[in-house]
């Protein structure tokens, strides 16, 4: 299924696949996490001890290599400008995550413990602000104005849908298209962000940034998409976190919507009362995900997702003569076919 992206694509490099790509950008994402890790240490022994665990565990870095291959289309990119974007971009992300981790009390993230978990909500929350405003702190100390304005807007829209989807907790009758405005925002808008950002930096055009933003929410959705799907069929130790969180903490995620509409009418309503009712065994929880998997939930939330990825990989064919769009179709393709 992933093939068919490539292999439908007429452009040079479209089947490169990820390592080449990282290999190809290998110096320029070290120079990413050269900032990364200069980044200031706060002045206080604690914080700075839990900002160490922070950046050690490292995540799969897709904004920042989304911000860095966009801006790569154009003709002069600002060097020094992507790569600090590039890093705050990240930054910004993980703070989300730090909060996120809160709001779900998990205890694992990217393989380690949680912040939540080893040292409790206030220190992740007040850490997930520090690396919050440290970003945008690091796009004003570095006269990016233009990508500070992006990203404060789009951080903003995702709070919006952190907010919009916490109001809809418990929720079986969730729809898709109310679900899909959710995951525009709270995923999406990190998306758009990397990829207006990389196209600004980058010296493309207005029109082309616009397509570049439909582009980023269309791969954001398709990324949120797989990640739901993951919280069903994935192995914690592989995504680097816990599954079944989704479902148990009141989250209605695509393939139990799908599922909720094509199972069985019986065992769908048995497990819509379980889901609306929250504090679930972990009984009921297996039931729900065997009725998931077994009612189709999964196969056709990977369609939707593909249908997504499709649509952001079309975006791409406006820049068809240039030679590093296999470098983002590569990308692409690896939202859809990753395994963590
Ligand atoms: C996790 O994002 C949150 C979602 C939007 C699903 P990533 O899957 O990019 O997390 P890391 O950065 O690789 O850990
Ligand atoms: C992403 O959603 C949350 C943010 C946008 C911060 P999830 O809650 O699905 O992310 P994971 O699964 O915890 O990484
Ligand atoms: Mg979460
Ligand atoms: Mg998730």
């Amino acid at each position: 299924m992933p093939e068919s992206l490539a292999h439908e694509a007429s452009h040079p490099g479209a089947k490169m696949t990820l390592p080449e790509v990282l290999d190809h950008i290998g110096p320029e994402l070290a120079e990413i996490e050269t900032r990364l890790a200069s980044i200031e240490r706060p002045d206080v022994p604690l914080t700075a001890e839990i900002m160490e665990h922070v950046l050690a565990a490292r995540g799969k870095r897709v904004r920042p290599l989304l911000l860095l291959l966009i801006s790569k289309l154009g003709e002069k990119p600002d060097r020094e400008g992507v790569l600090w974007a590039s890093a705050v971009i990240e930054l910004i992300h993980t703070a989300t995550l730090l909060h996120d981790d809160c709001l779900d009390s998990t205890s694992l993230r990217r393989g380690f413990p949680t912040v939540n978990h080893r040292w409790g909500q206030q220190a992740a929350i007040l850490m997930g602000d520090y690396l919050f405003t440290k970003g945008f702190d690091l796009l004003s100390e570095h006269g990016l104005y233009s990508a500070l304005h992006v990203l404060t807007q789009h951080t903003h829209h995702m709070t919006c849908g952190m907010n919009r989807e916490y109001a809809s907790r418990y929720r079986a009758d969730l729809t898709e298209s109310e679900y899909l405005e959710i995951i525009g925002e709270k995923t999406g808008a990190l998306f758009v962000a990397a990829c207006e950002i990389g196209a600004v930096l980058g010296g493309l055009g207005p029109e082309a940034a616009t397509s570049m933003s439909t582009f980023g929410r269309d791969l954001g959705i398709a990324f949120q998409i797989v990640d739901d799907i993951f919280d069903f069929t994935g192995n914690p130790t592989e995504i680097g976190k816990p599954t079944g969180t989704d479902f148990r903490l009141g989250f209605a995620t695509l393939p139990l919507i799908y599922a909720l509409e094509r199972g069985d009418r019986k065992e769908a309503a048995s497990v819509a009362a379980c889901f609306s009712r929250g504090d679930n065994t972990d009984a009921e929880w297996a039931k729900a995900r065997r009725f998931v998997t077994g009612s189709g939930g999964v196969e056709a939330a990977r369609d939707r997702a593909l249908g997504f990825a499709f649509a952001a990989r079309d975006r791409l064919a406006a820049f068809d003569g240039s030679d590093d769009i296999g470098l983002l179709l590569a990308t692409v393709e690896y939202v859809i076919a990753r395994g963590r």
